[in-house]
């Protein structure tokens, strides 16, 4: 008799061959679900290798189309850019983020002038590349000002878009400035720059070895454990993302990516929005680290980030874009 259990019923029918499962692949990755941060530093003609980041590097703003040239031949949609200030250009305000000259403000005149809407232009809206403390806001007797910070962020905002920016991420967790952001860039005609909120952002430990890549990992003092999400929470993240669509934000960011993935399934089911993961630098490190060492294999690469496919991301920040792009192809 047939029924619907073994013997008769035998799922691995379904795996035998290769185009088979094929066939019945649930989840796939395209290049189209990349995202490529690239680091900034001062300098002419300089790459600078970064710390626990083996394949990732700093590269002065000169280098900058060189690296947008690889990433477009590889067809990824977005880049984004995060500086690496110096020292000499931090205070407590984090005012270099106001410097229509920074790094990441130079980098986006110079590829928006060059690529124009050929690929997508990302930058963070945050003060911890800029401040003296490594503090994503304005700090104040040990704690991170709110509303003082908002109001910075806000000038941050305005003029990485007159700059060319069309994703402005904000990744501060600070209340209310999604809005307040939204507001001034209408104001001011930018009604198409994207607004990618890092709705879902926990204080997290994977974060290490990007903070050294920015420069503010020696500096930071105490923790983000007052603006940053417990890493214990899941309920919080929704009220997080149900406030920053009202605000409106047209994208979602969830921070870390893979000890995370059961946040990104909750939000894309419950929300419907584009759903955005970040496979932070401590991910990278752990990955890249355990394949120089022969501990696991490259295919790993793959299969992370098909994980949060899985979970219902739409796109990926990742510091494996070109490597995985480069696999797909
Ligand atoms: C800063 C910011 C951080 C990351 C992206 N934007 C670090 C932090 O919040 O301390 C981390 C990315 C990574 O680890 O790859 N607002």
């Amino acid at each position: 008799m047939i029924t619907g259990r073994y013997p008769s019923l035998r799922l691995r029918r379904n795996r035998k061959y290769s185009w088979t499962r094929r066939l019945i692949r649930e989840n796939d990755l395209s290049v189209n679900d990349l995202i490529l941060p690239i680091f900034l530093t001062d300098g002419i003609n300089k790459k600078s290798i970064i710390k626990n980041m083996p394949g990732v590097y700093r590269y002065s703003i000169d280098m900058v189309p060189k690296v947008i040239d690889k990433a477009l031949k590889n067809k990824i949609p977005m880049v984004a850019f995060f500086p690496h200030t110096p020292f000499n250009r931090k205070n407590n305000l984090g005012t270099e983020s106001l410097n229509e000259n920074n790094l990441v403000c130079r980098a986006l005149k110079i590829a928006k002038k060059k690529y124009k809407n050929e690929i997508g232009l990302m930058a963070d809206v945050a003060l911890d590349p800029y401040t003296s403390h490594g503090h994503d806001g304005v700090l104040k007797k040990n704690y991170i000002l709110n509303d003082e910070t908002i109001k910075i962020l806000i000038k941050q905002s305005l003029l990485q878009a007159q700059m060319g920016c069309d994703v402005i991420a904000p990744s501060d967790m600070m209340d209310g400035r999604i809005g307040k952001i939204r507001k001034e860039l209408d104001k001011n005609n930018f009604q198409n720059v994207q607004l990618l909120s890092y709705a879902v952002k926990y204080a997290s430990n994977f974060y290490g070895p990007f903070r050294n890549a920015v420069g503010s990992k020696s500096i930071l003092r105490g923790n983000k454990k007052s603006y940053q999400m417990d890493f214990s929470n899941s309920e919080e993240a929704i009220r997080e993302v149900a406030l920053d669509i009202k605000e409106g934000a047209d994208l979602i960011m969830v921070k870390p990516g893979m000890p995370y993935l059961d946040i990104i399934k909750t939000i894309k089911e419950k929300f419907k929005i584009p759903v955005f993961a970040y496979q932070v630098s401590g991910e990278y490190s752990l990955i890249t680290n355990a394949i120089q060492k022969k501990i696991i294999n490259q295919n790993a690469i793959f299969e992370s980030l098909i994980s949060f496919k899985r979970a219902g991301a739409n796109a990926i920040v990742t510091y494996f874009a070109n490597d995985v792009a480069n696999f797909l192809d």
